[in-house]
């Protein structure tokens, strides 16, 4: 008997063990696809309102709920160029991820498009927007936003890159990344040319739009670490393209990104995603 115990004993010992050996990282790519896949949702949704495709078809949720807050953005010539071509993009992201996924893909979460002015209150902290920050009224708040989205996109296919164990994966994932990065090259660009344009937070109140993308930036950096991808560098001179010491762009954590997406939240539901993540990674 009291061998029989010991045995019980070791098995649950070693049991343990081997459970504290599997570290908390141990993520299949199915995982972290899946993870990629639901921002691609998230930003699949809001370009394809803004540009005026009332957001992503059912099919590409994947039986994931309608989002919250979106529209049609009112954007001129070149604005709605850029939307419609990154809105294709994020669409096409999260077909592809989809079908790489096949079966072992997850819905979309729940998205809430509302939440922009959250996020650009706190940007522009202690001034608020009044009324509140939409991404969807004019060419310049649009841009914005696709800032404030954009670089979490890098740094987020940055981090998952170590992470997957296939070339194929890899290889898809690469894709993706670079093209999220010539998304955000377009939009720095813009806005660092327009960086000492006013902005018309508040009536009577407006702010230079390098520092609301920086405000921005610094929020992604409080939320989710990694360095300052804001467009002016701490010394005060251009930063168009966000990189490390070693010109590397920044990587984030699967952590660090839903830190970002769910506003911090301690449950990590909240912000642009209420109802926080389907998948394993959440
Ligand atoms: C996860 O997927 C289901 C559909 O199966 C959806 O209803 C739910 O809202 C999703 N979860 C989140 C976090 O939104
Ligand atoms: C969406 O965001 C808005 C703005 O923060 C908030 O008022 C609303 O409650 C959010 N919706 C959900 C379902 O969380």
């Amino acid at each position: 008997m009291a061998h029989k115990g010991f045995t019980h004993l070791l098995s649950a010992s070693m049991a343990l063990f081997l459970w504290l050996m599997v570290p908390a990282w141990a993520q299949t790519d199915t995982d972290i696809l899946n993870f990629a896949l639901q921002l691609e949702c998230l930003e699949g949704e809001f370009y394809n309102y803004a540009a005026g495709n009332g957001g992503l078809p059912a099919s590409d949720r994947g039986g994931g709920p309608a989002p919250i807050g979106g529209r049609a953005a009112k954007l001129g010539g070149q604005t709605l160029a850029l939307a419609k071509e990154i809105a294709l993009n994020e669409k096409r992201h999260v077909e592809f991820l989809r079908s790489a996924l096949g079966s072992q893909a997850v819905p979309c979460p729940l998205v809430n498009l509302t939440a922009f002015g959250d996020a650009f209150n706190t940007a522009v902290a202690p001034n608020t927007f009044n009324p509140p920050f939409s991404p969807f009224n004019d060419d310049l708040s649009f841009l914005l936003a696709t800032f404030l989205f954009e670089d979490i996109g890098v740094s987020a296919y940055q981090g998952a890159a170590p992470l997957l164990s296939s070339k194929a994966n890899l290889a898809a994932a690469a894709g993706n990344f670079a093209t999220e990065s010539y998304q955000a090259g377009a939009v720095r660009f813009i806005l660092f040319n327009q960086q000492n344009n006013p902005y018309q937070i508040a009536n009577g109140n407006a702010q230079a739009v390098y520092k609301i993308s920086d405000g921005l930036a610094a929020l992604r950096a409080k939320l989710g670490g990694g360095s300052n991808q804001g467009v002016t560098s701490p010394d005060g001179s251009p930063q168009v393209v966000p990189v490390d010491g070693n010109s590397q762009t920044i990587p984030r954590t699967t952590a660090q990104i839903i830190a970002i997406g769910t506003g911090g939240s301690p449950t990590k539901k909240g912000l642009f995603f209420p109802n926080g993540l389907n998948g394993s990674i959440k």
